[in-house]
């Protein structure tokens, strides 16, 4: 079996959603100390809607790839949705990426919450700031 799934080459070869959004509503940026992998996501929102999206990404095939199906998943869905957002519907979406690979994925759950977490911080409106699902895992994947 090949490595890496059709959907992962097609999103890596034609990623949707490149570049940048001026005058963002929110812009996260994250990075894997470990890799030294980049990801920058920014957002537009409309009552309550991302109504844009946007991404770059410096990084491996695996976080581009992420990227792109990330954004493709969130673009018109409401805030709240889009926070519940997991690297695994992610990579599930993307059907499987190689264990090894799987970080990559969080990196994109990650600056997608940074995004939104930027946005209510930017608008004032409060908000509770939670985890993301996989750090708790990816934490002890450094110990191994
Ligand atoms: Fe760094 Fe994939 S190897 S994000």
């Amino acid at each position: 079996m090949a490595l890496y799934s059709e959907k992962v080459m097609d999103h890596f070869k034609n990623p949707r959603n490149v570049g940048i959004i001026e005058n963002a509503d929110g812009v996260g940026e994250v990075g894997n100390a470990k890799c030294g992998d980049i990801m920058k996501i920014y957002i537009k929102v409309e009552n309550d809607i991302i109504a844009d999206v946007k991404f770059e990404t410096f990084g491996c095939g695996s976080a581009i790839a992420s990227s792109s199906m990330a954004t493709e998943m969130i673009k018109g869905k409401p805030l709240s949705e889009a926070l519940t957002l997991t690297n695994k519907a992610v990579a599930e979406a993307l059907d499987g990426l190689p264990a090894h690979k799987l970080h990559c994925s969080v990196l994109a759950e990650e600056a997608i919450r940074n995004a939104i977490e930027n946005y209510y911080e930017t608008h004032g409106i409060p908000y509770e700031k939670s985890e993301c699902s996989e750090c708790a895992k990816e934490h002890d994947h450094d110990h191994e």
